[in-house]
């Protein structure tokens, strides 16, 4: 008979040793690629976006506010502005070229300097010769209607080659201001696509002078011209010198003699006292007014307004001008606002970090915006009318200059520090790493408005938000399917 053999004992499937250490080191990869994989995944922008759709909705605490999602009804930026063809009282055309590396208004570097009254209408008739990407402008600074705000994918297309764009916006506020393309920004701004704007207030001009202050191949110019700027005044008069700082980090002014700082950001300090051993500190995208006494020397730092013939060059101070307590404060504490910070419709975080991760598909140390990297930022949703609070700290290793299109805020304390000089009214805020500020403002603009970093090489790297108003749509869009790319 047959017997069937014993069959011989079947050893359990093992791979050999270096089989076996290759599949771990396979496994081992993939748990730590896949979640890089789905991180690099989920960081690709669409091709097309638009600004009244992105980031994480975020109410402060409010009431609940409608997105102005595309299939809504709601008023597009379109209709948040005058009928471009109006009458002006101030008419520019402005023709935008490039020049190697450099981009002119006019021929020049910077643009031509606009100059309006207070309660005129401007009209900026903004014509592209040959930029091949495109321009815009924006009106740094100025509170002006949405629809005139010049960012590129968000409230206009981009003016390509051959094409033009007409702003035109009433000026209400007296101060020192600037305009700069908002398409490419950070490449367009850095080659000189930008000029100043002063609003004056109606009456007898007082002697003033226009310091825009830029690097160009690394040295430090003052309208376009390195080193020095002769302000021609007569002994004894009196000069207000308005600063615009357009490069992306923060600027030191000072003089050998006692100056006073008479506005920040275009808003007139309220009793200004005289400065003296001290600095006054210009954030990027930032203006501050000065008044010396001819003869002066403002110091900027490789460069200078030397005004009625000079004064003595001077080293800078180690001292910093602190505007938290600089100046008078209103007579019943905050009142002079014109609004009340203290019961606030909405209150936001503005925290600023800074991690390794993705932004569209490439990897790198990026800025965070509550956690979140870029398209994951916050979107602050406000009603008209609101109060809002802001808290902006950062723990990101860097300083940022902060800039809210179309609105001021008025800082209320740095690090827990209530202030107590003027009211300091800001468009552009310097935050150094590890400090914290509290803002408000009334949200009294709508729009669909950006709210970033103005060092312009940030915005790149995500450090970009915005303001949106209930019920306001846009129909641009930007994003690599389309001409717009505001930063
Ligand atoms: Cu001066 Cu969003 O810019
Ligand atoms: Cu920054």
């Amino acid at each position: 008979m047959l017997t069937s053999p014993r069959p011989a004992p079947v050893e359990p499937a093992r791979p050999p040793r270096g089989r076996r250490r290759t599949l771990v080191a396979v496994l081992a990869t993939l748990v730590v690629l896949a979640p890089l994989a789905w991180m690099w995944g989920s960081s690709l922008a669409p091709t097309t976006w638009s600004a009244a759709e992105m980031g994480v909705p975020d109410e402060g605490g409010g009431p609940a506010v409608m997105a102005g999602h595309g299939d809504m009804p709601g008023r597009s930026v379109d209709s948040l502005r005058l009928p471009p063809d109006g009458p002006a009282d101030v008419d520019v055309t402005l023709i935008a070229r490039a020049a190697g590396a450099r981009y002119t208004l006019n021929g020049q570097t910077p643009g031509p300097e606009i100059r309006a009254t207070a309660g005129q209408v401007v009209r900026v008739r903004l014509v592209n010769q040959d930029v091949a990407r495109g321009v815009t402008l924006h009106w740094h600074g100025m509170d002006v209607p949405n629809g005139d705000d010049g960012v590129a994918g968000v409230t206009q297309d981009s003016v390509l080659p051959g094409g033009e764009f007409v702003y035109r916006f009433r000026v209400d506020d007296v101060g020192t201001y600037w305009y700069h393309s908002h398409q490419v920004a950070d490449e367009q701004v850095r080659g000189g696509l930008f000029g100043s704007f002063v609003v004056l207030p109606p009456g007898p001009a007082a002697p003033d002078a226009t310091a825009l202050v830029h690097l160009f191949d690394g040295r430090r110019t003052v309208n376009g011209v390195p080193g020095e700027l002769a302000v021609p005044a007569a002994p004894g008069s009196v000069v207000r010198v308005r600063l615009t700082n357009t490069d992306d980090g923060p600027m030191r002014a000072w003089s050998a003699a006692p100056y006073r700082v008479l506005a920040v950001d275009g808003t007139d300090v309220r009793g200004p006292t005289p400065v003296a051993g001290a600095a006054v500190q210009v954030t990027a995208g930032g203006r501050v007014d000065l008044e010396v006494t001819a003869p002066a020397r403002v110091e900027l730092g490789g460069a200078a307004v030397v005004v009625g013939g000079g004064g003595p060059s001077s080293s800078p101070p180690a001292a910093v001008l602190d505007l938290l307590s600089y100046g008078t404060p209103t007579p019943r504490d905050r009142t002079g606002l014109g609004f009340e910070p203290s019961t606030p419709t909405r209150v936001f975080d503005y925290a600023i970090g800074r991690r390794p991760g993705f932004v569209d598909g490439v990897p790198g140390l990026y800025w965070t915006i509550n956690g979140g990297m870029y398209p994951d930022v916050p979107m602050f949703m406000v009603r008209e009318g609101d109060v809002v609070r802001m808290r902006i700290s950062n723990s990101s290793g860097e300083v940022h200059p902060m800039h809210l299109h179309g609105h001021h805020a008025v800082v209320l304390a740095r690090d827990g520090v209530p202030a107590t000089g003027s009211p300091w009214w800001v468009d552009s805020l310097d935050v150094p790493d590890g400090s914290t500020f509290e803002v408000a403002f009334v949200a009294d603009n709508p729009g669909v408005w950006m709210d970033h970093c103005h060092n312009l090489a940030h915005p790149k790297q995500g450090l970009v938000a915005h303001l949106m108003y209930e019920g306001v749509t846009t129909p641009y869009r930007a994003g690599s399917g389309t001409a717009n790319d505001p930063e």
